[in-house]
């Protein structure tokens, strides 16, 4: 079966779906994204990601191509078409849309280009790793200051995220020149200290205000665990007592080694595999 792709209101089979050379998205990167989850046939945290999706769309002054209701149908639909009935992801992208190259904004009327693509997980593979846990890097914090934003425009995390490739890691973690660790290259980041406490960067114009970690927030007190949303150096990380990633597909990832430093035991750490649990409980 082919896979479905959805590009400005046809659904095509994903080797006929395109684009024109002169989208914004494509000679700019003038455009946002959302990645949507899906876990046992449903999206995940869906009014969230929608809720991000219209903030970056403000952000950039560009506007819905449709309703978010309808959004909502297409997604589904996708779900459908492509036949994802357990684990999987929607990728959404939104350009400013199709005129000839000028750096400025179009005339107001070009319509903002719309694509939906959806594509399988491996939900064992992701469980599988979880158990083992994943090294990451440090990289320098090179992006630019509007890291909120869920911009198509990700140069410096696809070079982060290849130099961790080389590396044999699977994340770079960004620290900034004041030391401080802002977050994953496509992931939030968070420790957990040697008092316990769950911490990862407050929100602001320096990370993405990730979905997931918004769900981890709001469930951490139910499972009688402190938070604390501040910053927090690279060298303090080194010292933790636990280390995790979240993302939308990845859910909560526990973090064993940073460079040449192993975290905790070198094994997933109690805390973070038990959020784990918990958060797919609650996503089931
Ligand atoms: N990345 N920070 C960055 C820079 C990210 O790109 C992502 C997600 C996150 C985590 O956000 P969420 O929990 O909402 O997935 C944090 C997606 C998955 C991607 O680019 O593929």
């Amino acid at each position: 079966m082919s896979r479905i792709a959805y590009v400005n209101g046809r659904y095509l089979p994903v080797r006929q779906a395109q684009i024109a050379i002169e989208d914004r998205g494509f000679q700019f990167a003038d455009g946002v994204y959302e990645v949507f989850p899906v876990y046992a046939g449903h999206i995940v945290n869906h009014a969230w990601h929608l809720q991000r999706l219209s903030q970056s769309l403000a952000a950039l002054r560009i506007d819905w191509p449709l309703p978010p209701a309808v959004l909502t149908l297409i997604l589904k639909d996708m779900l459908r078409r492509n036949r994802i009935i357990d684990g999987g992801m929607l990728y959404l992208q939104i350009t400013r849309g199709v005129s000839p190259r000028n750096h400025a904004f179009p005339v107001p009327g070009v319509r903002p280009t719309l694509v939906v693509t959806a594509r399988p997980v491996d939900m064992a593979a992701r469980h599988a790793q979880a158990e083992i846990g994943v090294r990451v890097i440090s990289v320098p914090e090179n992006r630019w200051t509007r890291r909120d934003i869920k911009s198509v425009s990700l140069l410096a995390n696809i070079l982060a995220k290849q130099g961790a490739a080389e590396r044999g890691a699977a994340e770079a973690l960004f620290v900034n020149d004041r030391g401080i660790l802002t977050e994953g290259a496509s992931s939030t980041f968070w420790m957990i200290t040697r008092e316990g406490v769950l911490t990862t960067h407050p929100l602001g114009h320096d990370i993405l205000p990730g979905v997931t970690r918004r769900a981890i927030l709001a469930m951490a007190p139910e499972l009688g665990l402190q938070t604390d949303e501040r910053e927090f150096s690279l060298a303090e990380t080194l010292q933790a007592r636990e280390a995790f990633l979240t993302s939308a597909t990845n859910f909560v990832m526990p973090v064993i080694q940073i460079d040449a430093q192993i975290i905790g035991n070198g094994k997933p750490g109690a805390i973070s595999l038990a959020l784990r649990k918990s958060y797919i409980e609650r996503i089931e």
